[in-house]
Formats: C-alpha cells, structure tokens, sequence
C-alpha cells in the first residue's frame, strides 16, 4: 500500500513536471517524441526498480556483502529530487494563471484562452532541475569519498598547560551499510593515522541498521591508530530501531549485543553512559560517553546522570554525546561543568556550502549547531559533518569530515 502510494506520488509529480517542460523541450528538438520517450522510459525505469528493491530490501540489507542499492536509490532521489525542485517555478506560474483565470471570469476584455503559461518560469523550472541534477550526481561521483580534514583549535578553561595541543582526532557517522568501499575507508584510516593523534573519538552511528555492515570493514578500524586510545558511543542508527524490530525482541538483542562485541573487537572502549580519565603523567582530564540522546522523536537511552555519576568535577571534561541538540536540550541545563561536547548526527545534510569564513547549509534550520565549533555561555560545541553518508550517496560543498582537533587551555 505504502509502495503503491509512493509510486502515485511520483507519477503524478513526473506528469506535472512532463506537461509543464514539455513545449520549451520540444522548441529544441524538431521530433517532440524524442523527449517523451527518453522522459518517461526514465520514469518508468524508476519506478521498476523502487518495487524491485522494496521487494528485495529484507534480503540484501542485513548483509555483510557490500550493497549497490545505495547507488540506485540515490539516483532515483537525485531524479526525482530535480523534478520536485524544478516544479517550484510551474507551481508559481500556475498559482499566477489561477488568479488570471479569476480575473478573466470579471472582466470582458481577458479572455480566458490568454491565460497561458509564462515562457521564462518553464525555463527556470528546466534550469533549476537540471542544475541541482547535475550537481548532486557529480556529489556522487567526486563528493562521496571526497575526505577532508578539518583543523580546529580548541580552547578549555582549566586545561593542564602541559597538555597543550593535545591532538584529538574525532570521526562520526561511519554509515558502514552505505559507505560500499573498502579500499576508499583503507584511505581514510590512512589519513587519521597520518596524523599521530593522541586520541580517536567516534561520535556513532557506526551502521545504518544491522551490526553486519560493519563486518566487511573490521580489519580496516583495528587499524586506526592512536596514543592514549580510541574511545566511540553509539549513535541512533546502532540501536537498529528503523526495522520495525522490537527491542524486547530476542533478534534485536543479539543484534546489539553482537554491535557492541565488534566494538570491542576492533578497539573501540564504547562508553555507555560511563566515563574515563585520560592520563598523562601527572596531568588529566575527563571523557564522558552518553548513549544516543535526541530531541524529537529520536531515541532517549542517553543518561547523563549515570554517565556523570563519577566524575571528578575539578578535572576537564569533554562529552561524546551522538546528537548535538542534547548540548541545548540536557547538557547546557544540567549543572554539570561540560567543557566541550563532541557530536555528529547532521552529516551537514551531505549539502551546502562551506568555504573559510562561510557556511550554510538547509541542515541548520533543524540543528542550529550542525557544523564545526560553537559557544553558549562559556561551553562549546563541536560538530563532525561524518565521514559516511545516508540516503543519498554523495556529497555537495560538505565533505566527508576528518576533524583534527587541536586543545588548547585558555589561560
Ligand atoms: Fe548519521
Ligand atoms: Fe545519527
């Protein structure tokens, strides 16, 4: 029924799309059937394979082979996205006949048959839809592997002076289920340990769904390097929650408890609502680790309280908390002394802009602290754009992101 009611939607956004473009496209070509046959054998193509992979989805997910799906249900969003976008100008144009057709009906002199569409509003509706479809296939083909290092200094009140430029190196949303290539992950491993990091933070989401997907990838995270450890939390694609599985579920539970057996397999220490301190020689600081807090509907296993409960106050404490809205929403209320939180989650929605001294992205007006380094009253927020990627398989203006973060004390 859901399949059925997506395929509708989309045929009914294709038909609007086609009867919009279709006499602008035509000016170009002698033969109109050219555009008609190309279009809708596209759209037909589309729709086959939506009720190909939703019949198959069950099957190939769950798997430690390495998944294609991915790449055509990118191109059949990256499709139809442009349509959708490149229908903006069409719906303007026809709210604008429907006040003409109004103003027709009061006025002897327009005639209803002048009511036609406006040449440059098809035009843009070509333009807008062929640029964005353009763009995000080249984010498929040069962004998706595209791995960036991202430098920040980091400055905390009380950090040890001899711990200065403290190198951390902090990755987040693997998306092992999409990410689809070994030899390009080998590629940002070396690039993490290039760097010598005195530690490796991964902020979750290390699977979309089934512990599995990261089965393929376990000899390349023993690899990652680091002096003082590697330490993860989990984010809301670990619990395997988008399945429709129960938690009470026995599938589930082995599902998780095998998710956090790799985690300790490859090297990770995944706190759970716990805490470590981190060492050297006379001088320490705290790392606090919560489960997956989200605000919305998000799942809530997060719990400050239990991570914090032995903390010592007088020390630094960084936290490793998957989603960036529990800074606001729980961290920044609680009187718990967080120096900085470290988080991923947005992925900058693998879409914007970002040059030095610029960013933007649609992302931030549903997380306002969604890349890079933020401050409220003396607490900082640092956000991972990720290094995997979700839905769509590529990457525009946000690149796949290793953070190098430098920490620094303020005094
Ligand atoms: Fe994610
Ligand atoms: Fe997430």
């Amino acid at each position: 029924m859901k399949l059925l009611f997506i395929i509708l939607f989309l045929f009914v956004v294709d038909i609007y799309f086609y009867t919009g473009t279709v006499s602008t496209v035509t000016k170009f070509f002698n033969n109109p059937i050219i555009y008609k046959l190309v279009y809708w054998f596209l759209s037909i193509a589309v729709y086959l394979v939506i009720i190909y992979i939703s019949i198959t989805y069950i099957r190939t997910t769950p798997s430690i082979r390495l998944n294609n799906n991915v790449i055509f249900t990118s191109l059949i969003g990256v499709l139809f996205i442009s349509k959708l976008i490149g229908s903006i100008p069409l719906i303007i144009d026809d709210i604008l006949r429907l006040f003409k057709v109004i103003t027709s009906l009061f006025n002897t002199n327009y005639s209803i048959h002048d009511v036609k569409r406006l040449d440059f509003l098809k035009k843009s509706a070509l333009l807008f839809s062929g640029v964005l479809f353009s763009t995000l296939l080249i984010g498929m083909k040069w962004g998706r592997y595209n791995f960036k290092k991202n430098y920040q200094d980091i400055f905390i009140n009380d950090w040890p002076v001899a711990l200065n430029n403290y190198k951390i190196i902090h990755i987040s949303d693997l998306h092992l289920g999409s990410f689809n290539d070994v030899d390009k992950f080998n590629e940002a491993i070396e690039m993490i340990n290039a760097e010598n990091a005195d530690l490796v933070v991964f902020t979750g989401d290390l699977v979309n769904n089934y512990h599995e997907e990261a089965i393929p990838y376990i000899d390349s995270l023993k690899k990652i390097k680091s002096k003082d450890g590697k330490l993860s939390i989990l984010g809301n694609h670990d619990y395997c929650d988008y399945v429709m599985l129960k938690r009470d579920s026995q599938e589930w539970k082995t599902n998780f408890n095998k998710l956090l057996e790799l985690e300790k397999e490859v090297g990770f220490d995944l706190l759970l609502n716990e805490s470590r301190v981190i060492s050297k020689g006379e001088n320490k600081f705290n790392i606090v680790g919560v489960e997956n807090w989200g605000a919305g509907n998000f799942n809530k296993d997060g719990d400050l309280d239990a991570a914090m409960n032995i903390v010592d106050d007088s020390l630094p404490t960084i936290l490793l908390s998957h989603d960036p809205s529990h800074w606001k929403e729980v961290v920044l209320k609680s009187d718990y002394d967080i120096d900085l939180q470290l988080s991923g989650h947005t992925h900058g929605m693998q879409f914007g802009i970002e040059v030095p001294g610029f960013k933007w992205s649609p992302v931030k007006f549903r997380y306002k602290e969604w890349a890079g380094l933020y401050e409220n009253v003396g607490k900082q927020i640092y956000v991972n754009r990720g290094l995997g990627h979700l839905g769509y398989a590529g990457r525009v203006g946000i690149m796949p992101d290793i953070s190098v973060l430098n920490i620094m004390s303020k005094i």
